[in-house]
C-alpha cells in the first residue's frame, strides 16, 4: 500500500498511536456524477495516497482503455469501481470511505444522487459535520443544488462547502465563481445555513484539492484538503449534556447490576450525580465499568457499563442523565417526518418508533404539510410518499425521554419501523413536546368497566368482522346480534355502511382514508367496551396495521377478530349492492378486492368459511365462543348445532 507514512514500515506501534490521536472528520459529499463527485472522492484519496497500489495499477491501465481523460488518471473510474465492488450481493445505499492525513482521519459518506437521493442522503448525512455541496461552474446553482442543502440543513450540518468544480472548463474565471457564490448565499439566507466557505476548484486537474492553484490567483481562502484538516469539529456529542441510553441491563450474578449502553453524548465520572430518564429516579455513579478496566471518566461515543450507588429499577430504552441538565419526557411532539419507504405513510396507522434504544409505539397523528424540497413550498398533504417530507404531530403509547434534534441528534432523532415487515420505512426529528397532553390526566373512574359489564351479566368485547365488501359481515353480525340481543345481553352493532353516513362522514376510500375510518371506529369501540357492552363491528377493515391497532386498544382476549372469508369471484357474483359491476366499468375508483388492497388476517379467532357454511351456522358457533370464554351466559340445553 503506497501510504503517506513511512511508519507503516517502521514503526507500526507508533503509527497506530499517531493514527488513534488524530481527529476524525465525518462528512458528506452532495452532487451527482456529472458535477464531478466521484472525481472528486477519487481525487481526495489518491492525494491522501488511500489507494492500494494494484488499485493504482488497475487504474492507470483502465483510465488508458475507458478512461474519459485521455490516458490521464480518471479518479471517476477508481471510486465507482470500488462502488461496483462493494455493491457486489448486497445493495448498499451510502458507501462510506475512509482516508487519512498527517493531520486528521476522513470518513466520508458517497451516496448516489439518483431518484432515492432523499433516503440516502438523510442516512449518509445523519452523522455527518460538514457537507460538501459540488456545484459544477457552467451550469451554477441548480434545484438538485438547493435540494442537497435543503435536507443538509434539515440533518443540522452546520459547515458547508461549496466546491464550485470545473473551473477548467470557465477559464478559472474569478466574475463566473463570484456569480454563483452570490445565487448560492441568496438562496442560504432562506434556510439558515451556516457557515459557507466557497472553493473555486477542479478536482480533475487538482486545482485548489491540496494546493493553491496558480490558475486561481485572485482566491485567497484555503484549498478543499487544507480546510477539511483544520474546520473547527464542533461536535454537539462533546458540548452537548451528558446522555447514556441504557442498551442492555447487565446482571452477571446477584451482586452485580451495571447499565450497558455506548455514551452519545457529554462526560461522566464516578460520584456523579444523574437521574433515570422517564422514571425519574436518582442515584450516584460508583463505577464506570469497560472491558480495559475501571474508568475515571468517559467521554461520548464510549462503550460502557455503569454501576450505581443505590438499587434503582432501570430497563433497556431508559436514559440515564444529570438530574440538572435533564432531558424532556413526553409522550406527544412536533416532529419532521422523512419517508423512505415505496409503502405510504398513513397519518394514524402505527408503527414502532425507535428513539435511540427505546421502543414505542407510534403514529402521525395529524400531517400539517409536506415541503417541496426544491422549492421549499409547503404543501397540504394526506399521506408521505417515497422520499417525501412533512411536518406533523406524533403520538406514543408511552412517555418517553428525549431532547429537541436541534439540541442532540442522537436523543431527538428517530426511526419508524413497519410492524409486519420489520423494515426501517422513515425517519423523524423531534421539534418540541406538544404541552397539551400533559394537561389532560386521565380521570381516574370509579364506576369502570367491569361494573358496567357486571350489570348486564356479561363480559365486555369487541368481535370484529373483516372481509371483502359482499362477503356476509354485516349480514352475520345482524343474525349474532339478534340473538345475542334475544338472550337479554347488551350489544351494539357497528356497520362500515351507517358510520360512514354520521360519524365518518368526511372520508372516502382512499387508502388513508380507510386507516382513519378504522383507527376512529376502533376508538368508538373501545369506548363501548368501557361501557361494558358486546361490541359488533363489520367494517372491510383492509389492512391488518389497523385491525391490530383496534386490538391493542383494549385488553387481551377482549378483541375478538372474525374472519368473514369469501372468495372475491363469489363476493362479486353476489355484489349485493351492484358495487363491483360499476367498480369493474370503473365508476367506482379504490374499490377493495379491485384496485384496492384487502390483506387477510394471519391469525383470527374466528374463521367463516362462509362456502362451508350458512349464515346463521356462522352465527351460532360465533355465540358459542362467546360462550365458551364466558363472555355471556351459559347457553343451556336448548341450543344445539
Ligand atoms: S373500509 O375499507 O374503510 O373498512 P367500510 O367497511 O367502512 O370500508 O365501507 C365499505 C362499504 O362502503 C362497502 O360495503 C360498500 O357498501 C361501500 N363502498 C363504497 N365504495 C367503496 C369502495 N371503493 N371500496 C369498498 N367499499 C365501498
Amino acid at each position: 500500500m503506497a501510504h503517506i507514512s513511512d511508519l507503516i514500515a517502521t514503526d507500526i506501534d507508533q503509527y497506530l498511536k499517531a493514527h488513534e490521536h488524530k481527529s476524525l472528520l465525518r462528512f458528506i459529499t452532495c452532487g451527482s456524477v456529472d458535477d464531478g463527485k466521484s472525481t472528486l472522492i477519487g481525487r481526495l484519496l489518491y492525494d491522501s495516497k488511500m489507494i492500494f497500489e494494484d488499485q493504482l495499477a488497475a487504474l492507470e491501465a483502465d483510465s488508458k482503455k475507458v478512461g474519459t481523460q485521455g490516458g490521464d488518471l480518471d479518479f471517476a473510474l477508481l471510486v465507482d469501481g470500488l462502488a461496483a465492488e462493494r455493491e457486489q450481493g448486497i445493495t448498499i445505499d451510502v458507501a462510506y470511505r475512509f482516508f487519512s492525513t498527517d493531520k486528521r482521519k476522513f470518513i466520508v459518506a458517497d451516496t448516489p444522487g439518483h431518484e432515492q437521493y432523499t433516503r440516502n442522503m438523510v442516512t449518509g448525512a445523519s452523522t455527518a459535520s460538514l457537507a460538501v455541496i459540488l456545484i459544477d461552474a457552467n451550469r451554477g446553482v441548480l434545484t438538485q443544488t438547493r435540494r442537497h442543502s435543503f435536507l443538509v440543513s434539515l440533518i443540522g450540518i452546520k459547515h458547508i462547502v461549496l466546491a464550485i468544480n470545473k473551473m477548467d472548463m470557465v477559464g478559472y474565471s474569478r466574475a463566473v465563481f463570484e456569480t454563483i457564490l452570490h445565487d448560492y448565499l441568496e438562496f442560504a439566507k432562506q434556510i439558515g445555513l451556516g457557515s459557507i466557505v466557497a472553493i473555486p476548484m477542479s478536482a480533475l486537474r487538482g486545482d485548489n484539492i491540496t494546493e493553491l492553484s496558480p490558475n486561481t490567483p485572485w482566491y485567497t481562502g484555503p484549498t478543499l484538503m487544507g480546510h477539511l484538516e483544520t474546520v473547527p469539529i464542533d461536535d454537539q456529542s462533546q458540548t452537548a449534556p451528558f446522555r447514556l441510553p441504557v442498551q442492555w441491563v447487565n446482571r452477571p450474578n446477584s451482586d452485580f447490576r451495571g447499565f450497558s449502553g455506548i455514551i452519545t453524548s457529554g462526560a461522566v465520572r464516578p460520584g456523579d450525580r444523574l437521574r433515570v430518564f422517564p422514571s425519574g429516579k436518582e442515584s450516584r455513579v460508583a463505577r464506570i465499568v469497560t472491558f480495559d478496566g475501571d474508568l475515571d471518566e468517559a467521554v461520548a461515543e464510549q462503550s460502557v457499563t455503569i454501576t450505581l450507588e443505590d438499587e434503582i429499577d432501570i430497563s433497556r430504552g431508559s436514559i440515564l442523565a444529570p438530574a440538572d441538565s435533564p432531558p424532556g419526557v413526553a409522550d406527544q411532539f412536533e416532529v419532521t417526518v422523512i419517508w423512505m419507504a415505496e409503502e405510504r405513510m398513513f397519518p394514524g396507522r402505527q408503527y414502532w418508533i425507535k428513539v435511540g434504544t427505546k421502543m414505542a409505539v407510534g403514529a402521525v397523528t395529524a400531517l400539517k404539510h409536506k415541503i417541496n424540497v426544491n422549492t421549499l413550498e409547503r404543501l397540504a398533504a394526506k399521506t408521505l410518499e417515497l422520499n417525501e417530507i412533512g411536518v406533523g404531530n406524533l403520538s406514543l403509547d408511552q412517555p418517553i425521554a428525549f431532547d429537541p434534534y436541534a439540541e442532540n441528534r442522537d436523543t431527538g432523532g428517530f426511526i419508524f419501523i413497519d410492524r409486519m415487515t420489520n423494515r426501517t420505512v422513515g425517519a423523524g426529528l423531534i421539534h418540541f413536546a406538544l404541552r397539551r397532553a400533559e394537561n389532560i390526566p386521565w380521570q381516574a373512574l370509579e364506576v369502570n368497566k367491569q361494573a358496567h359489564a357486571a350489570i348486564k351479566n356479561q363480559k365486555a368485547c369487541i368481535l370484529w368482522f373483516t372481509g371483502l365488501s359482499g362477503a356476509g359481515k354485516s349480514t352475520i353480525a345482524n343474525l349474532v346480534e339478534k340473538r345475542l340481543y334475544s338472550m337479554g345481553h347488551h350489544t351494539f352493532l357497528l356497520d362500515g355502511d351507517n358510520v360512514r353516513h354520521g360519524l365518518n362522514r368526511d372520508l372516502g376510500f382512499t387508502d388513508a382514508d380507510r386507516v382513519e375510518n378504522i383507527r376512529r371506529v376502533g376508538e368508538v369501540a373501545r369506548l363501548m367496551v368501557d361501557a361494558g357492552l358486546i361490541v359488533l363491528v363489520s367494517f372491510i377493515s383492509p389492512f391488518r396495521g389497523e385491525r391490530r391497532m383496534a386490538r391493542a386498544l383494549v385488553e387481551a382476549g377482549e378483541f375478538i377478530e372474525v374472519y368473514v372469508n369469501t372468495p372475491l369471484a363469489v363476493a362479486e357474483a353476489r355484489d349485493p349492492k351492484g358495487l363491483y359491476k360499476k367498480a369493474r366499468l370503473g365508476e367506482i375508483k379504490n374499490f377493495t378486492g379491485i384496485d384496492s388492497d384487502y390483506e387477510p388476517p394471519e391469525n383470527p379467532e374466528i374463521m367463516i368459511d362462509t362456502a362451508q357454511v350458512t349464515p346463521e351456522e356462522a352465527a351460532n358457533r360465533i355465540v358459542r365462543y362467546l360462550a365458551e370464554r364466558a363472555s355471556i351466559r351459559d347457553l343451556g340445553p336448548e341450543f344445539s348445532i
